[in-house]
């Protein structure tokens, strides 16, 4: 057993985890996370972002990417990109910048077409047991801007620099050059507070139905998933079904079910059913391809720097211990 081959056998593509750098000094987590038959996936949480990668304009660093890229080749795992442009983690000289159209137009097409064109062939999706590519498609996420994406939670633009310089044109024009640097890159927007029925997902649906009618290249919608305990939303696999019906592909990008501490046992045995739940709506979903949680033990969750008093988020704990959650995915995969 284990999640990803419980997640092949039931058809999904993968079950994996993001991952980070410093995190890789410690041999044990390495250890847990470089085993498939948990992981068939990892996303590198921070290393991959603009701030990493184009630290001075034209000056690229694949450094960090690079280590992950090939500790996910070693282990037989797949590997999304994470990811092209989004507001957080920006470089000053992006956020700061003064650009007219043209100039962030070619600054978007440098970076998302070096990236993606950096790890063109690298980004595998899928090796079968005997290690033989069966699909080198790559899937690099295509992630705009955060704490609400592209959007606002009332579905309006977030006010960026790619938006108040570009309009909404900045999303076609990073997916225009990622598909030109691999055509073979699956290419996805990614945001949160989508998993709802309401105006953030509308907005999302209808960015996706005008990227279609434009010809713009659009393959999936990753939803993150940052949920809290005992919120799970209701309507997620409605929501899922609305995306697949446009003909593209989801995935759940970034999982975690956090709680205000300390874990309860209550507070654990929520957070079992919230697990299940949401992995039973990736389930339910014929073209919902896998799911990534957001690393796979607290250790080394974001969630504690970030909200204060809150943490236990993953399905392993801080001693690398497995919490009922593990086992309300496993209920879910089966
Ligand atoms: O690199 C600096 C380091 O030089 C410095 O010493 C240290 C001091 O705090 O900070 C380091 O930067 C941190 C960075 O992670 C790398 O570790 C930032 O402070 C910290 O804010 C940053 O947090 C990341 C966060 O994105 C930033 O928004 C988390 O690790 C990462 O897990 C999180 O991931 C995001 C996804 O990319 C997008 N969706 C939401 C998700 C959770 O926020």
């Amino acid at each position: 057993s284990g999640l990803h081959t419980l997640a092949k056998a039931a058809g999904k593509l993968y079950f994996g985890s993001a991952t980070d750098n410093p995190e890789l000094t410690d041999t044990a987590y390495v250890a847990k996370l470089s085993d498939n038959a948990e992981f068939g996936q990892i996303t590198p949480g921070n290393s991959m972002k603009w701030d990493a990668t184009e630290p001075t304009r034209g000056t690229f660093t694949f450094t960090g990417g690079d280590v992950v890229a090939s500790l996910a080749e070693k282990n037989g795992q797949l590997l999304r990109g994470h990811n092209c442009v989004w507001y957080n983690q920006l470089p000053s000289w992006v956020a700061n910048g003064h650009f007219t159209a043209a100039d962030l137009t070619d600054v978007i097409t440098t970076h998302c077409g070096t990236l993606v064109g950096h790890y063109k062939g690298q980004i595998f999706l899928g090796c079968d047991q005997r290690s033989v590519v069966v699909n080198r498609i790559a899937r690099a996420t295509f992630l705009i801007p955060s704490y609400s994406e592209p959007f606002n939670d009332d579905g309006t633009w977030r006010s960026d620099v790619f938006f108040n310089t570009l309009g909404q044109s900045y999303v076609s024009i990073a997916l225009k050059a990622a598909r030109a640097a691999d055509p073979n890159a699956k290419l996805y927007i990614n945001d949160y507070n989508i998993e709802q029925t309401g105006a953030k997902s509308t907005a999302m649906l209808n960015l996706v139905k005008q990227l279609q009618a434009d010809g713009v290249p659009i393959d999936g919608v990753g939803f993150q998933s940052h949920f809290i305990v005992g919120e799970v939303p209701g309507s997620f696999q409605t929501v899922l079904e609305q995306f697949t019906a446009l003909g593209l592909e989801v995935a759940i990008t970034e999982l975690d079910i956090r709680m205000t501490l300390p874990a309860t046992d209550a507070l654990l045995a929520q957070q079992q059913k919230d697990y299940q739940s949401v992995v039973q709506a990736c389930m339910n979903v014929q073209g919902c391809v896998g799911v990534t949680i957001w690393d796979w033990t607290d250790k080394y969750s974001w969630v504690p720097s970030t909200f204060s008093g809150q943490g236990a988020a993953l399905p392993w704990d801080e001693t690398f211990n497995k919490k009922p959650a593990y086992s309300g995915i496993t209920a879910a995969l089966a």
